[in-house]
């Protein structure tokens, strides 16, 4: 089987391809000639998500799929959620994104917050989707150096370190990617047999 996932992010199709059987190829964009930015004008992960997935099957003609992520910030009412990526504006980074939830957060005692990842899959026309969910609290200040975007001032729930005080092993024992990964993985294998 051949499946393109719709990202060019090296580090996510290391992944995925290290736990997936050896029978089920994983293809990149670049892979497939696709060096169109993806649409993702939906207000859900779970929207972007399908969204992406659909038109790498319905202008490039593979079985694919497509994830997206989002951080949601309870007392925020769920922000950035689905704008994580830009949350500080059209030029965003992780520090800026931080900046401003530390701020849209001082004072506030009530920090709970999830990391939320949604991937979509098509085989044949056919759709699924899968979650994975991390619960945890935002920090009041930043700590440690380890993996990107709000790695560092989130706690996962019954930890008392960011992810970015994690080494990646640790982190991906208990991330809402890995969570949704290892459900795809799992139907994957047993679509395949
Ligand atoms: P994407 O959908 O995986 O590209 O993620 C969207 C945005 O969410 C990224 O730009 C990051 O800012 C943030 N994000 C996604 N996954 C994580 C994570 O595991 N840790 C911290 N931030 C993340």
């Amino acid at each position: 089987m051949k499946l393109v996932f719709a990202t060019n992010n090296q580090n996510k199709l290391s992944e995925i391809r290290s736990i997936l059987s050896p029978e089920i190829e994983i293809l990149s964009l670049k892979e497939i000639n696709c060096k169109e930015k993806l649409p993702e004008t939906n207000p859900t992960l779970q929207q972007n998500a399908i969204q992406k997935a659909r038109f790498v099957f319905e202008n490039y003609g593979f079985d694919c799929f497509a994830d997206d992520t989002g951080l949601e910030i309870d007392e925020l009412g769920g922000e950035p959620g689905v704008y994580s990526a830009r949350y500080s504006g059209e030029h965003s980074n992780a520090k800026k994104n931080i900046d401003k939830v530390l701020t849209k957060l001082k004072g506030n005692d009530l920090r709970t917050a999830s990391f939320r990842t949604v991937i979509a899959l098509i085989i044949r026309g056919n759709e699924d989707v899968f979650e994975g969910v991390c619960s945890g609290n935002i920090s009041k200040l930043e700590y440690g150096t380890n993996g990107f975007g709000y790695d560092p001032v989130f706690i996962p729930t019954g930890f008392e370190k960011t992810f970015a005080e994690m080494s990646m092993k640790e982190k991906s024992c208990i991330s809402h990617r890995a969570k949704a990964v290892s459900k795809l993985v799992a139907f994957l294998n047993s679509y395949k047999s």
